[in-house]
């Protein structure tokens, strides 16, 4: 038992806090800036590809741990994750640890020869932590304040929690930071909900302090002479996430709700890495589309990503589920991790459909497709008690296994036999690039000017023609570097800044291909809106610009280069300005403000070309709008001729490639592999036929195209 910290709430604490929440930290906080460029991380040691679950020892008498592990292993379960809510049981009195426990079942674990992801308890604090130090808690944003038994009920801007946690994942760190039986490490669970305590309000204003400099300077660029908002002061700032309110507020609030998230995220990894074997790598799980915070910076110091992959309804809208693993894969542009995703079905939904028979495997081996390495379930086993009781798992409360155990566990041997193959693999680099901008889907959604304008749904309706085509994707933010890309396509990329600008410019006078989408250019890096139209400082390399635009109540006559089609939803009337830029599309007649005038334009600079998309089409456009952009972009064929409901995906490592194939469907699918490949695994493939739900994979030998 070590010396309890930090010290209860005396003297020396109050002026401690009273001087963090009066002046600047000394090294300004801005200095860590919003840049999304990775450091370089030193090696973690790969994993061959693991199949996991979550396990809560803690929950359990100890006799049972043993048949536990024991049936892990019958499934085939090589690494579990354990410790993330078990913070009371690791620190049952402040600075009292006790990891007794815990060292027992890692080293149980370890006996059965499965490895160990610690999770840092600080999802779940303690009730001890909270009582004597009620201002961690979290305030809603209505003023309301979290209370103790559910979880996140802390403020992520209190410094007294923050020492609190980075404490706890120290001493863990400590323990377990050279355990051979320990792998990685996550920080906390499912960051992101954010607080409006006093804290966090101080921190605001110290916040735009820094990012501001002076207040005349943010009364500048937020246009705070508007409905009289001008402040005096910095700490005047209202502390707001929603509107109505200035929209510049209203992005620098996620900015800075993602610039606390990752300094919280750091300081535990920090804490860490003193005492952790570089081999450990340390993540955080997200979960889908996660909105609260800027993904790519929090995990700007994090060795991999790791997703919670759930389909709550049981009814997996798979090119969706798709595109959110290219996502992830994209914050830090490496494989990644699913720490949890459902053993058949969750308990959180409006209705918690399980996935039907050979779906759950389909879910593992779509995740290893497009970049996982591990497939963690959640959970093994249901506590008797506690709020998660209806959730799947892969045993019941009696221990014994349920339905989904054998498919899982099938699962694990495939993957098994499949890792000495897949071993350094990663989803082949992609010729097209799709930029994701969560600033930009940040602004669009505190002014959506049309409650169908859904900026998540546009991105995956752009993306669906390319994935259900076989074509390879990145999802990249903005400031990536796109050398090697043969199209980059931006569906809606609303903030654009004048340096993003320029890269985009050089990349297309480089010899790329760039289509912008609707709603493209319109605010500058403060959510203003530039005073030359859209695309803002994209429209000189257009030459041309958007003239009007509003949204739609009804589909709209459309004709353009790849066909006729119909618009919904959004409509923008485009003005060639440029001699040399092409109209490429129409709007039909009879269509208001939007009657035969232009919907798309295109025009070549310096090698490559630039073009912009007034509207968002119908699944059928923009079908035939990808095929378009494909061509004019000459990406190369896939390797595996597209069949309807099957996904192939690559994994390569050099030259050598890997073609994993998945048939979604409920009939057997027609299949030819390319010249050269060879199957590795085909107890699914019957002649050339890939049975419902089934799942192969091939070899394709250097060079092979
Ligand atoms: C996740 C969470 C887990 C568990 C799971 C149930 O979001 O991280 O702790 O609650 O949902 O589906």
């Amino acid at each position: 038992m070590s010396k309890p910290f930090p010290p209860r709430a005396g003297g020396f604490l109050a002026l401690v806090m009273i001087v963090l929440l009066t002046f600047p930290a000394t090294q300004p906080l801005h200095a860590k800036t919003l840049s999304t460029t990775a450091p370089t991380l030193a090696p973690f040691e790969a994993a061959p590809l693991s199949i996991g679950v979550s396990w809560y020892p803690e929950q359990w008498p100890e006799s049972q741990w043993e048949a536990d592990l024991a049936l892990m292993r019958r499934a085939g379960v090589s690494v579990v994750r354990l410790g993330e809510f078990a913070w009371a049981r690791l620190e049952p009195r402040d600075g009292e640890f006790d990891f007794g426990w815990i060292d027992r079942a890692v080293a149980l674990a370890g006996r059965h020869g499965i490895r160990v992801v610690l999770g840092t308890p600080t999802a779940a604090p303690p009730v001890w932590l909270t009582e004597a130090h009620p201002d961690v808690l979290r305030v809603n944003e209505d003023g309301s304040v979290e209370g103790h038994g559910e979880r996140r009920q802390f403020s992520f801007a209190s410094a007294t929690y923050r020492r609190y946690t980075v404490r706890i994942a120290g001493e863990m760190a400590r323990r377990y930071g050279r355990n051979p039986d320990v792998v990685g490490w996550q920080i906390d669970n499912e960051i992101g909900v954010p607080s409006f305590d006093r804290e966090a309000k101080a921190r605001w204003a110290r916040w735009l302090t820094a990012r501001y400099g002076t207040v005349e300077e943010l009364n500048r660029r937020w246009t705070t002479d508007y409905w009289s908002q001008r402040y005096q002061r910095f700490d005047q700032v209202p502390l707001k996430s929603k509107g109505p309110q200035n929209p510049a507020l209203l992005l620098d609030f996620k900015r800075f709700a993602s610039f606390l998230w990752a300094e919280y995220v750091d300081e535990q990894a920090a804490a860490i890495r003193t005492h952790a074997d570089r081999r450990q790598f340390v993540t955080t799980n997200s979960t889908a589309w996660n909105n609260n915070f800027d993904q790519y910076l929090v995990h700007r110091g994090l060795d991999l990503a790791a997703w919670d992959d759930y389909v709550p309804n049981g009814r997996p809208d798979w090119t969706a589920n798709a595109l959110h693993h290219d996502v992830v894969r994209g914050y830090r542009q490496r494989n990644f991790w699913i720490m949890e995703t459902q053993p058949g079905r969750v308990d959180w939904g409006a209705l918690n459909r399980s996935l039907d028979p050979g779906q759950t495997r389909e879910l593992a081996w779509q995740a290893v497709g497009r970049g996982a390495d591990a497939i963690l379930y959640w959970q093994w086993r249901s506590a008797l008690n506690g709020q998660e009781q209806y959730h799947g798992t892969l045993v019941g409360p009696d221990g014994q296994p349920m339905p989904v155990f054998d498919e899982i566990a099938r699962t694990a041997r495939e993957m098994a036999a499949m890792s000495r193959w897949l071993k350094d693999t990663q989803p082949e680099k992609a010729e097209v690039a799709l930029l994701y901008s969560q600033e930009s889907r940040w602004a669009i959604e505190a002014e959506r000017h049309s409650r169908d304008y859904d900026p998540v749904a546009t991105i995956t309706d752009w993306y669906r023609p390319f994935a259900d085509d076989g074509y390879r994707v990145d999802v990249l933010p903005p400031d990536a570097d796109l050398a090697g890309y043969r199209l980059v396509v931006a569906p809606n990329l609303n903030i654009l800044s004048g340096d993003t600008a320029e890269r985009l410019k050089a990349y297309v006078e480089r010899g790329g291909h760039l289509v912008l989408g609707p709603r493209s250019g319109m605010k500058d890096g403060d959510n203003a809106l530039w005073p030359m139209r859209q695309p803002g400082p994209l429209g000189t390399s257009l030459g041309g610009r958007v003239g009007y635009y509003y949204p739609l109540d009804g589909p709209v006559a459309m004709s353009a280069i790849f066909g006729d089609t119909t618009a919904h939803i959004w409509g923008e009337v485009l003005e060639p300005v440029a001699d040399d830029t092409k109209v490429l599309g129409r709007f039909g007649s009879d269509q208001g403000w939007l009657s035969g005038q232009p919907a798309l334009l295109r025009r070549k600079v310096g090698r490559g070309s630039i073009a912009y998309l007034g509207a968002i089409l119908d699944q059928q456009g923009q079908g035939r709008f990808t095929r378009w952009m494909i061509t004019e972009a000459a990406v190369p064929r896939p390797l595996m001729t597209p069949v309807d409901g099957v996904e192939f995906m690559t994994r390569a490592r050099g030259a050598e490639r890997f073609i994993i194939a998945v048939n979604h469907g409920e009939t057997a699918k027609r299949i030819s592999l390319p010249a050269g490949a060879g199957w590795l695994h085909s107890d699914d493939v019957q002649g050339d036929m890939l049975r419902p739900h089934g799942v192969a994979l091939a070899h394709v030998k250097h060079g092979t195209r």
